[in-house]
């Protein structure tokens, strides 16, 4: 069966407002191991889209895709991610976006979360709010993106609910409102009382998650009577978080203040179909986007789209490049032509995919909210517009994210210096890695900047593959950043643990060794002005 169901199959009305209402578009923000794969299949189980879950994980044997995709990773050395996973859900049509998070952790990763609605944040009851999570979610925080929180492990062993909820409050500021409540502790628990109906719903054990387990429904008195003391506990508690502000709030999520808690196991396949039906009732629909000049699109106008991620070389095969972009408004039609707002060149979108894993479907037609992968997209680059008819439209680029590390890029053949500075251009103009300036340095050595480390294993190979032009790295010791208000200030910074770099933007960046670098160069000089790097506020 297929991993990916065309929207066709789902059904559609062809008016793009009323397919907007119908979407729910997000992506899930995690540390690695917290249970990403685990939830992704289990939510695509319970939509039925694969009869069996392991299509998407395949751990312990199991058909994989993104396992078949991470031995690619590791013998071609280049950074694979997958896109978006498409299903049905009630009405709805779910789009599920990929966020990479081992390995593979790149600027990307932090671009996808420009494509979504909503984001849901998955913590490991054992371990809490983790440093890829607090990542991600501060470029939620920025966007305004609503947060549902789902704590998943509660099958085993971990930390109290109530400490969970503190540490979401204390440490992110965001208000948790528990949908649902666990009776028994981690490790012994025996289900939740579902906060809005007061029923309690039974955990059963089920075969590791692979098939689809029903719903044990009981109402309070049934409730008490078979699980005693521990039911009491948490109607006791549920009623202490109703006195502090813990139930739901609709306007607090959207306004993204507050956030809505589940607790699941992903893995035993529990509070995956409350998840679902969260999301369906609550997580915002695509909305009109804001063009570069902040006027919004309209969901009925033409078809407009922004690409927010461009991968190369995901078809051993051939030397492909798929530019996913998410529809803003109108409908997409695969072989319609639309206009490139960078150059105003026309681009045919004959094969237009959407792709999951190495899973490939042609996508026929698509609406605001969906993905299309669009093949052969040579001439786009992250953050780039397509539109069809009139008015013309061009949406804001994607910021720049806080690398966290640097290279110096230096050509090894100097007879092909012009080809290295061409191959260097194209790069950065793509969003592969950034590229800054540093003025003692000098032109010939570029200084390479990433969020992730693979994402100069990539910028490597094809400044090689594709320029013919090798280079060396000399990785720079340097993972925190700033930027400098006042670039009159740089000769303060250039000390053994700190250096300043340019960005092609105009903006100065100033790195340090690590943060006793950073406060040591402030408690020297705290007329300095720095500032973090956050993609919103930057923008
Ligand atoms: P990731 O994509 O976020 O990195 O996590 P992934 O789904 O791969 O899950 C990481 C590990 O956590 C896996 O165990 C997975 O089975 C386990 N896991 C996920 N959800 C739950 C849950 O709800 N309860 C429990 N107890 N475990 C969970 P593994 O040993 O690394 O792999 P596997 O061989 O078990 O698949």
């Amino acid at each position: 069966m297929s991993a990916v169901t065309d929207t066709h199959a789902v059904g559609h009305t062809g008016n793009p407002g009323q397919e907007a209402a119908r979407r729910r578009t997000f992506a899930v923000i995690s540390h690695p191991d917290a249970g990403k794969s685990t939830l992704t299949e289990a939510l695509a189980l319970h939509a039925r889209v694969i009869s069996e879950a392991g299509a998407v994980h395949g751990k312990a044997g199991r058909r994989g895709v993104v396992s078949d995709w991470l031995d690619m990773e590791r013998t071609r050395g280049i950074s694979i991610t997958s896109a978006a996973l498409q299903f049905s859900y009630d009405d709805c049509v779910i789009n599920l976006l990929d966020t990479p998070g081992h390995a593979d952790f790149s600027e990307d990763t932090y671009r996808v979360l420009s494509a979504v609605d909503s984001a849901v944040m998955l913590l490991d009851a054992a371990k809490g709010l983790e440093p890829q999570t607090l990542k991600l979610f501060d470029v939620c925080r920025h966007r305004g993106i609503p947060v549902i929180t789902f704590i998943n492990k509660w099958d085993r062993p971990g930390r109290e609910a109530l400490e969970l909820c503190d540490e979401i409050s204390e440490r992110i500021g965001l208000r948790p409102m528990p949908l649902t409540w666990p009776v028994g502790e981690s490790g012994h628990f025996h289900g939740v009382l579902d906060r809005e109906s007061g029923d309690f719903v039974g955990y059963e054990r089920t075969d590791a998650g692979a098939h689809l387990a029903a719903e044990r429904r009981l109402d309070a008195e049934q409730a008490a009577a078979e699980v005693g003391a521990e039911w009491q506990q948490a109607t006791e508690e549920s009623e202490l978080l109703s006195a502090s502000g813990g139930d739901l709030d609709e306007a607090a999520f959207h306004a993204a203040t507050a956030t809505p808690v589940l607790f699941g196991s992903a893995v035993r396949n529990f509070g995956v179909g409350q998840l679902l039906d969260l999301l369906v009732r609550l997580a915002p629909q695509p909305g009109p986007r804001p063009d570069a000049g902040g006027t919004p699109r309209e969901l009925e106008a033409p078809f407009s789209a922004f690409v927010f991620k461009v991968q190369t070389g995901m078809d051993p095969a051939h030397r492909d490049r798929v530019a996913f972009a998410r529809v803003c408004s109108g409908e997409f039609e695969r072989g319609m032509v639309a206009t490139h707002a960078a150059t105003g060149k026309p681009f045919a979108t004959k094969y237009a995919q959407q792709v999951f894993g190495q899973q490939r479907d042609t996508v026929e037609t698509a609406y605001p909210g969906d993905v299309v992968g669009l093949v052969n997209a040579s001439a786009l680059g992250v953050g780039d517009t397509l539109y069809n008819g009139k008015p013309a439209v061009e949406f804001p680029g994607i910021p720049s994210f806080a690398p966290e590390h640097f290279a110096v890029a230096r050509t090894t053949d100097p007879g092909r210096s012009k080809q290295f500075r061409r191959g260097i251009e194209q790069l950065s103009q793509e969003g592969v890695v950034q590229v800054l300036h540093s003025e003692t340095r000098g032109e010939g050595a570029p200084v390479l900047a990433a969020v992730g480390p693979m994402q100069f294993d990539v910028a490597t190979q094809r400044l090689e593959s594709e320029f013919r032009s090798p280079i060396e790295l000399e990785r720079l010791p340097y993972h925190v950043v700033r930027l400098l208000g006042d670039p009159r200030q740089r000769s303060m910074l250039r000390t053994r643990t700190s250096e300043v770099f340019d960005r092609p933007d105009g903006s100065v960046l100033a790195v340090f060794t690590d943060n006793l670098a950073l406060r040591t160069t402030l408690r020297l000089h705290p007329e300095l002005d720095l500032h973090h790097v956050v993609a919103a506020t930057e923008h």
